[in-house]
């Protein structure tokens, strides 16, 4: 029996993470759900700590861990993330976020042109540095004189661990995206790395573009990507980009991973939406297509491309939330793709 941690948080945290549980329930795995359900901005306001030590121990010492959001408008503090989901993704060491953005449905590209409609990309993005590090300082702060210093980290052995990530779950190439044209020191290193990174991998096509072209590059013509590999706020940024592109936010999935040891800490791209949260109507498919890359990285292939066909159907047919164009509530999508689970 393997055990999987659940932290639903906040929001529709709670609401997407109970179907996605559902889902995997369908299956009869040896998967056991240890719901750490206190740690959410309650909790945080209360008592000044979010995750207790020992909820820190249950998930490190847990196979897996299926994540909903966190994110309160009572919580002001970013010390409120840092200490639950950057801490998590840093003291795991959890260096890979991964991002896949595949079209759900054809009706739901915003795009016009269809034959740059079909994105099938990952993005690779760079998950324990950059400026998220929590590195810098302030000066003279609240008053007029205010200055402030994020340094964005970036250190040789993060760069080329995440380079060869993306090589090596590459189809048909990688593509380095940087701003090496104006960030001068990192962008030199980020340089580097790509330099040694293509040429240890001279079988993998290799390409590289600035951010900003990058940008422009996945809205003009997505399907020419396969895997980016970014730094963490470019990843950031260019992974809401592609999760647009490919259906919708609520349907975009994403793993956190350490591809040494083998955890791997399983989200929805999207946070916990407090305007909806509550009234039944959040999309739980980022949540149950997190929990299918859950499937597949402990082994459950077969189950997790059964439940990516079982969106794709349930999306076709309409039976799907109104920010994807149907009328169920949370509970009732849900169900249409246990439903279409054959
Ligand atoms: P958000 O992703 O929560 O919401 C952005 C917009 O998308 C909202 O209009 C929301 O209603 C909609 N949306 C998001 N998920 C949806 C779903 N499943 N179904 C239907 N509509 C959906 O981002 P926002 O508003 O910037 O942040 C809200 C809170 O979440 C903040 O406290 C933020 O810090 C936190 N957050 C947490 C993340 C995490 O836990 N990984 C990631 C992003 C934000
Ligand atoms: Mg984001």
């Amino acid at each position: 029996m393997r055990r999987i941690t659940v932290i639903p948080g906040d929001g529709i945290g709670g609401e997407v993470t109970k179907e996605a549980l559902e889902t995997l329930n369908v299956f009869g795995l040896s998967l056991e759900f240890d719901i750490l359900g206190c740690i959410n901005a309650d909790t945080f306001l209360n008592t000044g700590i979010a995750m207790s030590e020992a909820d820190f121990g249950r998930i490190r010492a847990s196979s897996s861990a299926l994540f909903g959001a966190i994110g309160d408008p009572r919580v002001r503090s970013p010390e409120y993330a840092r200490s639950v989901l950057l801490r998590l993704r840093q003291e795991l060491e959890l260096y890979v976020n991964e991002r896949p953005a595949r079209l759900l449905d054809h009706r739901l590209s915003p795009l016009r042109d269809d034959l740059s409609r079909r994105i099938d990309c990952v993005i690779v993005r760079e998950n324990t540095e950059g400026l998220y590090a929590g590195i810098g300082g302030s000066l003279r702060e609240n008053t007029p004189q205010e200055m402030t210093v994020d340094a964005d980290v970036s250190t040789y052995l993060g760069v080329s661990r995440i380079m060869e990530y993306a090589f090596s779950i590459a189809r048909r190439g990688v593509c380095m995206v940087d701003k090496a044209n104006a960030v001068r020191f990192g962008g030199k290193l980020w340089q580097r790395c790509w330099a040694e990174a293509t040429s240890q991998h001279p079988e993998v096509p290799g390409s590289h573009l600035y951010v900003d072209v990058a940008a422009m590059k996945l809205v003009s013509n997505p399907s020419e990507f396969d895997v980016i590999v970014t730094n963490n706020s470019y990843g950031d940024i260019l992974s809401d980009i592609t999760a647009e592109v490919a259906g919708g936010l609520g349907a975009a999935a994403s793993a956190n991973l350490n591809p040494d040891t083998g955890f791997g800490l399983f989200e929805p791209v999207h946070g916990s939406a407090p305007d909806i949260a509550g009234t039944g109507v959040a999309n739980p498919i980022g949540a149950i297509l997190s929990s299918a890359l859950m499937l597949r990285q402990l082994g459950y292939a077969t189950e997790a491309d059964a439940v990516r066909k079982a969106v794709e159907s349930a999306v076709a047919a309409r039976n799907c939330t109104p920010d994807l164009g149907g009328r169920l509530s949370t509970k009732q999508a849900g169900a249409a793709v246990r439903a279409a689970l054959v």
